[in-house]
């Protein structure tokens, strides 16, 4: 297994190009498989979330052409098969394959899912919005069955929360059902926005996506599709962290300002400057950090994605920040990583109360999942000396190149091949 070796207290400059969003190409890989014309998908970002999620297109008799970032996906030969556990338990979002081919072929077979460890993550509001559309689910032998006796039926579909994987497996199943469907209390991230876009590229009929209201016409016909994946906003805030943890300048092109506002207000509360630059954005610091309290909400709050990397810079500004986490229930397998860096953090229930201004010091540590490790990676960009991060490969399931982009803006840092 990779490790990184991060030599701490480079101030970063230069510009990183954001990539893609993962959580944005996962589901349209899924929804190519709705129909029977090829989906060319540009902007994918190279990492191996993305990878895997090609690879069960594939095996579900996708026909995948890639070239760089980008990837037809041509779903005329796909079938209603069972698709082996070992393929799918690494990540959660194999899930979103259940409402396409449930909707294609009136019945779909899927793991139930593995990933990140972070909490029990069920994906009950997923079978619960298929089953108001009329499908009738059990479980037989750790898989999900799905069945539709006639086809799916338009109606509407109120989410207990706004559950942004939910959202996006009713939407995917509503544009085959028969009639129209309203989903109320939908998620209102930009990647659920992006997926009904490519859905319609797709010919399928979406209004109000990226509101907590979307109406979706059902079996409008499928045609060719090509679509442009939005740029991924965690990455984005990543490193925007790393700017602010290192006291430097970060020119990040592609970033979308207005898809990063809870995070643009929480950096500019800790005295890091942002503002607009004409291919993005631009962060800097060059004052002291100031201690900030977040709170973790759906969309457009503060995103769960970035609270370990904000917990890092906390870690950094002289005095109490507190942070909560309100999305999933287990997100702090960052803290003890953090304190063996030298980080005086307590959690106290879904509260992290980050004593900041310590001195941070390299060590050995583990990343524990995708988000969690990049955080260990900004703090070691900011610690004194030498920290060697094992289980780097938590970190290439969601980030492009991460290693290259930093090195590329003085951080020093190595990839120690195993
Ligand atoms: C997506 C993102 C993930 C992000 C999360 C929240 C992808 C591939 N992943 O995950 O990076 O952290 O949104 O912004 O897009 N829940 C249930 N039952 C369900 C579904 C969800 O109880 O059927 C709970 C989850 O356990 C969690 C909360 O709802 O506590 C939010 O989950 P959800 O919005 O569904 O996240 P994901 O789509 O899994």
């Amino acid at each position: 297994m990779d490790r990184l070796k991060i030599t701490g207290g480079q101030a970063l400059r230069g510009t990183v190009t954001i990539a893609g969003a993962k959580n944005a190409a996962l589901p349209q890989i899924a929804a190519a498989l709705l129909s029977p014309h090829p989906v060319a998908l540009s902007n994918l970002p190279l990492v191996s979330d993305v990878e895997n999620m090609l690879r069960v297109a594939e095996l579900y008799g996708a026909a995948v052409t890639r070239n760089a970032h980008s990837a037809t996906i041509d779903a005329g030969l796909v079938a209603a098969r069972e698709v082996s556990y070992e393929t799918v338990r690494k990540m959660r979002a194999t899930v979103l394959f259940l409402g396409p081919l449930l909707a294609r072929f009136g019945e779909a077979r899927v793991s139930l899912p593995g990933g990140c460890a972070i909490g029990a993550r069920p994906v009950d509001m997923h079978l619960k919005a298929l089953e108001m559309l009329g499908a009738e689910i059990g479980i037989e032998n750790g898989l999900i069955v799905a069945r539709t006796p006639n086809s799916l039926r338009g109606t509407r579909v109120i989410l207990s929360s706004p559950s942004v994987g939910a959202t996006e497996t009713a939407m995917m199943a509503a544009t085959a059902a028969r009639g129209e469907t309203e989903i109320l209390n939908a998620a209102r991230e930009p990647e659920v926005a992006d997926l009904a876009a490519c859905l319609n590229a797709m010919g399928a009929k979406i209004e109000g996506a990226g509101t907590h209201r979307i109406i979706i016409e059902g079996n409008t016909g499928w045609r060719a599709a090509v679509h442009q994946v939005i740029p991924d906003r965690i990455e984005a805030g990543t490193y925007a962290v790393a700017a602010a943890i290192t006291g430097g300048m970060l020119e990040l092109v592609n970033a979308r300002m207005e898809n990063l506002a809870a995070m643009i207000q929480a950096l500019e509360v800790m005295g890091v400057n942002v503002w607009p630059s004409d291919r993005g954005l631009v962060i800097s610091r060059n004052a002291p950090l100031r201690t900030a309290d977040l709170t973790t909400e759906p969309y457009p709050g503060f995103p769960t994605d970035l609270q370990a990397q904000f917990m890092a810079l906390a870690c950094c500004a002289e005095g109490t920040s507190l942070i909560r986490e309100t999305i999933f229930e287990n997100r702090f397998m960052h803290v003890p990583e953090l304190t063996r860096l030298g980080a005086d953090i307590a959690l106290q229930g879904t509260t992290a109360v980050v004593r900041g201004g310590k001195p941070l010091k390299g060590a050995q540590v583990m990343a524990t999942d995708l988000r969690a490790s990049v955080c260990l990676v900004l703090a070691a960009l900011a610690a004194k000396g030498e920290t060697v991060i094992n289980r780097v490969y938590h970190i290439d399931r969601g980030y492009e190149q991460l290693d290259r982009k930093l090195a590329l803006c003085g951080a020093k840092i190595e990839r120690l091949r195993a």
